[in-house]
């Protein structure tokens, strides 16, 4: 086990959090947190020894330095670090795609700076389909062994997006994401991420990644506006491990959708977002197919969810052998909810769940969960419809555990040693139709 290391992190972490205001953004005891974590990296990413040139980008002052890298690309694809240096703030006003690596390491040791003006992401975003700044090619795998790596200095390697401009006016046109890495034997370590316009890290379409040490700051400022679609890890892609991670945002922690095989999340720290989720899946009727997840040893603080599954009605496939444990909710409202009957507030009313189809839901385990459930009244950020969209009707506030379930599509799903206390003392409460899940519920909810 190597929770140790994640515990020692989150006491770190909770007291930049605790600090408050912009100067916790580079809480020193935080960020050298971080280097507890670096450790070897089996069979993944670069291959040092390889290593024959490296390209040292140049910064223009005033200029976009975005350019330069495109330019240079051609000559530094197999073999090569790109580095971006030390000691610089690098302007990356256009996005770099990158494409056909074999053997790479980009090196962020630099500060990397988006445009601060709004209506120029949402021109790059709005032109095209496959990039945004920073987008590592939103639709195919842009190499193999390819490690992503920031710097172990909290004086530097931080990449700003100048996020609370968008999010204080709730403007959601065009947003881009951050950094799409779908890689063949990749790492993504060390990286520093603040004010995020929207999601984070992109890894579904990866394929033997490690994610490691990194730390995303996305935190709602102080009486500013909510960052939505602030997702940590989108991770539905095959054998990934996501370890020792510090996220800190607006929506899901981490979520594997579609796709998602052999992903193992663990021994990190979230706070202020949507849970570890699975999903959500089966939208539009689609066929979704999930399984061998792994999600442990994870501090969820001020999270609205805790563990999280979410599909759609009308969906398809299957989701099977997900197993969340050693999770410590904090003040979380929704420590364990399955619902397959998600929908987005956005999108109209809740839809009418009866006669449809569902994705399949089979092994699914919760074990060993401890903490605390916000069961006091509050309007989470994301609520900007009535009834907010994760109101649960008939629930009554108290509930550690919701399985909102279709009948006859959920099998073996367990929750054992769940030890999670109410804020006001009530005890604890389970939602749950039995009828809705085809075998095994008498066994399943043991205090
Ligand atoms: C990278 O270097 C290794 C070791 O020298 C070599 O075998 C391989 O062909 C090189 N890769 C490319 C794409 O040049
Ligand atoms: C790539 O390298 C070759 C040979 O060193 C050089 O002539 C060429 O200018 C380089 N291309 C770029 C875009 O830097
Ligand atoms: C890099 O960014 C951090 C965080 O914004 C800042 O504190 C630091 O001074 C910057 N470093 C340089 C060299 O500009
Ligand atoms: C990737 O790394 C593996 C293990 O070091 C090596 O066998 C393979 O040739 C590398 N592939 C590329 C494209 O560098
Ligand atoms: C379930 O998933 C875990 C990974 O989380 C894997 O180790 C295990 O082999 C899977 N079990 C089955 C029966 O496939
Ligand atoms: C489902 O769980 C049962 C035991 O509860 C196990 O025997 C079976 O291998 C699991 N199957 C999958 C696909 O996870
Ligand atoms: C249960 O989880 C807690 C917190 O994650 C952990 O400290 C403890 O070791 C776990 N217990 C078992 C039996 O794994
Ligand atoms: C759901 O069904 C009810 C009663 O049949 C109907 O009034 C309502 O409009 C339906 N809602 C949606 C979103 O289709």
């Amino acid at each position: 086990m190597h929770f140790t290391p994640a515990v020692a992190l989150v006491t770190l972490a909770s007291a930049s959090a605790a600090s408050a205001g912009l100067t916790s953004y580079l809480a020193p005891a935080a960020l050298a947190a971080l280097s507890l974590f670096t450790k070897p990296v089996p069979n993944t990413g670069v291959n040092s020894k390889w290593i024959t040139k490296t390209f040292t980008v140049p910064h223009t002052p005033g200029a976009d330095d975005s350019p330069a890298v495109i330019a240079a690309l051609a000559n530094f694809t197999a073999n090569s670090t790109i580095l971006f240096k030390s000691g610089v703030t690098y302007n990356i006003w256009t996005p770099i795609v990158f494409s056909n690596l074999k053997n790479v390491e980009i090196a962020m040791e630099g500060n990397l700076t988006l445009p601060t003006d709004v209506a120029t992401v949402q021109g790059i975003v709005g032109a095209s389909v496959s990039c945004s700044p920073l987008d590592y090619d939103a639709h195919s795998p842009i190499g193999t062994n390819v490690t992503l790596r920031g710097s172990l200095d909290p004086r530097t390697g931080w990449i700003d997006s100048h996020g609370p401009q968008w999010w204080d006016t709730m403007n959601q046109v065009n947003r881009p994401h951050l950094i799409n890495f779908g890689v063949t034997n990749g790492v993504i370590k060390n990286m520093k991420i603040v004010d995020s316009i929207a999601w984070n890290f992109a890894v579904s379409s990866s394929n033997n990644l490690h994610a490691y040490g990194n730390y995303i700051d996305v935190r709602q400022r102080p009486g500013g506006g909510f960052p939505f679609n602030t997702d940590g890890f989108g991770a539905g892609g095959k054998n990934l491990l996501i370890e020792d991670n510090v996220i800190m945002n607006g929506d899901d922690c981490v979520t594997v959708g579609s796709g998602g095989q052999n992903v193992v999340f663990r021994n990190s720290y979230c706070y202020g977002g949507h849970g570890l989720s699975i999903g959500s899946l089966g939208k539009g009727g689609s066929v979704a197919s999930v399984h061998d997840i792994l999600i442990e040893n994870v501090i969820m603080d001020n999270e609205l969810y805790g563990a999280r599954f979410k599909s759609w009605t009308g969906g398809a496939g299957i989701a099977q052998n997900i197993t969340w444990r050693n999770i410590v909710v904090k003040n979380v409202p929704f420590p364990i909810y399955v619902t397959q009957n998600y929908w987005d507030q956005n999108l109209g009313p809740k839809p009418n769940t009866t006669g449809g189809t569902n994705t399949l839901v089979d092994n699914f385990t919760f074990e060993n969960f401890s903490g605390t459930l916000r069961d006091t009244p509050y309007v989470e950020g994301t609520c900007i419809s009535d009834p907010c969209w994760y109101f649960v009707e008939g629930a009554t506030g108290h509930e550690t555990i919701i399985f909102d379930l279709y009948p006859g599509t959920a099998t073996n799903i367990k929750a054992k040693n769940i030890n999670i206390r109410t804020e006001t003392g009530v005890k604890p409460q389970v939602m749950c139709d039995p009828s809705t899940v085809s075998s095994s519920y008498s066994r399943l909810l043991a205090y």
